[in-house]
């Protein structure tokens, strides 16, 4: 059996590493992995640290592209290289453009497609936008539906998906934190940038991790976030607030704009993905709207706030690690505020809880499509 992975931005590289690796150690599958380039400088180190090289980059990365212009351009590349490797089956992950896209022209070209990550919802077109409708839409095309959770079964099943087409997995996230987090320990890794809060003078203040990219946030969302930001900032001069800042012109400009002159903020390049478990790890408290971060940071004991109005990842929610705080200004200060400032609250949330799954999300994909490899 021919099997083509691909992938594009950041989180599906680092969510289909381990897959891509196990498919690798099998050796029983013909592997092509395709990078569409939807990331570029964000995917570089990712590519480095799980030392895997495409055999195809369709190059489509364009400053500040429109979700139309990237869509068209990956749509005609992709069918360049499947029509060359004419795969059998095609594993796609999570809800990008990249992960849609790669499905629709499989799909045209009568390419079964391997959904991970599949069934996350949160039943608002608008919220993430455009993910919601790109994995609604990927689960109408794909023949194999690889749920992180049983909630995400559910949500399938209530869509009609056939119940032998799902199979619960964990998410393969869980299995590139593990082997990272392991290595980071060994390795004693952490980013340059933040020198001083491992070995140095700062080694004892309390760190504060941010970042943020979602497409529904820019603009109105993005400044509250900012305001609130620079408020806590400037009420707490002895927290540090880092904040490695996701390359997207949309978000560069109104976080610059609000947060550059001041000595506790610290606005720096996005990090690569050992670095950035090592500052998880180093932090108290993490504000994120990224869906990646939601699920590694409960596994390490961080109270996660959600800059976001709903989820489309519930059970971190329910276990109590995890809070959402929206973008607006005055809930996202009251909430740091308060987990800086109350231990029993802060302690309540700091458990390290686990639903996402435990490390073996890759080894039970590879070895299900082996055994339903007479499907494909
Ligand atoms: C994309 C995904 C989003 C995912 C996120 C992960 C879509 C529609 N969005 O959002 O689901 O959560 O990636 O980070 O698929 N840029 C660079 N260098 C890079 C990457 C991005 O300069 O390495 C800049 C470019 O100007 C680019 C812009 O960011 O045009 C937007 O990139 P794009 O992939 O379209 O959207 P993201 O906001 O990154
Ligand atoms: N990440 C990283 N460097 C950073 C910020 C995040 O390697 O500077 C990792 C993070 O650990 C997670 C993934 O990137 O695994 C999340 O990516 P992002 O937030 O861009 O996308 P999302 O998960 O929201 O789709």
């Amino acid at each position: 059996m021919k099997v083509a992975v691909i992938f594009g931005t950041r989180p599906e590289a680092i969510k289909l590493a381990p897959i891509i690796k196990e498919l690798e150690k099998n050796g029983f599958l013909d592997v092509t992995v395709i990078s569409t380039g939807q990331h570029k400088e964000m995917l570089e180190p990712i590519l480095e640290w799980f030392e895997i090289s495409p055999d195809y980059d369709l190059e489509l990365m364009k400053p500040n592209q429109t979700l139309s212009s990237l869509s068209a351009l990956c749509i005609e590349r992709l069918e360049v290289v499947l029509n060359k490797i004419s795969p059998d089956l095609l594993i796609t992950q999570g809800d990008t453009t990249t992960a849609f896209i790669s499905s629709l022209v499989a799909f045209y070209n009568k390419i079964k497609v391997a959904h991970v990550e599949a069934g996350l919802r949160t039943y608002n077109n608008l919220s993430p936008w455009p993910e919601e409708v790109n994995r609604n839409l990927i689960s109408k095309i794909a023949d194999f539906h690889f749920a992180p959770t049983d909630n995400n079964k559910n949500n399938l099943l209530q869509e009609n998906v056939t119940k032998e087409k799902v199979f619960v997995t964990g998410n393969t996230v869980i299995d590139a934190l593990l082997f990272s987090a392991e290595k980071v320990t060994k390795e004693n890794i952490y980013p340059e940038e933040l020198e001083a809060f491992f070995t140095g003078g700062l080694k004892e203040k309390k760190l504060v991790l941010i970042t943020g990219h979602r497409r529904e946030n820019f603009g109105k969302g993005f400044i509250g976030i900012s305001e609130a930001i620079r408020a806590l900032a400037n009420s707490n001069p002895n927290v540090y607030f880092i904040y490695p800042l996701h390359l997207n012109p949309n978000v560069q400009e109104t976080v610059r704009e609000y947060l550059s002159d001041l000595e506790n903020v610290k606005l720096i390049k996005p990090l690569g993905y050992p670095e950035f478990i090592s500052a998880m790890k180093r932090s108290t408290l993490i504000l994120t709207d990224s869906g990646g971060v939601q699920e590694e940071g409960p596994g390490l004991g961080k109270p996660i706030l959600v800059m976001r109005d709903n989820t489309e990842r519930p059970e971190a929610l329910k276990h109590g690690t995890v809070k959402l705080v929206g973008t607006n200004k005055s809930n996202i200060i009251n909430a740091v505020q308060e987990l800086l400032s109350n231990k029993e609250i802060y302690d309540k949330m700091a458990n390290a809880v686990n639903p996402y799954g435990d490390g073996t999300a890759a080894k039970q994909i590879v070895s299900i499509l082996q055994e339903k490899k007479n499907l494909v």
